[in-house]
């Protein structure tokens, strides 16, 4: 459950590129290049378009994570718990 504190989560769409960044909203990252890990957050909605090096095929089918360094949205919306 999300603390009074949380910020709000963060919705993609297919053509945000990068994301998060690039509406200004700040994710912690290192390598940017989807080979960390640290930039890892939590899919609340939607189809994540991973394209990450860190999962393979059988844990994309089930992750609700991905790497928004790298990734985008194979769905019309993608909520992240930012
Ligand atoms: S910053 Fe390294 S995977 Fe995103």
């Amino acid at each position: 459950m999300r603390g009074p504190t949380s910020r709000p989560p963060w919705l993609l769409t297919r053509r945000s590129s990068p994301p998060p960044r690039r509406a200004g909203v700040e994710v912690i990252t290192s390598c940017a290049q989807g080979v960390c890990g640290t930039c890892d957050t939590e899919v609340l909605e939607g189809e994540p378009d991973h394209r990450d090096s860190l999962l393979d095929d059988s844990e994309r089918e089930i992750a609700r994570c991905l790497f928004p360094c790298v990734s985008r949205s194979r769905s019309e919306r993608l909520v992240l718990d930012l």
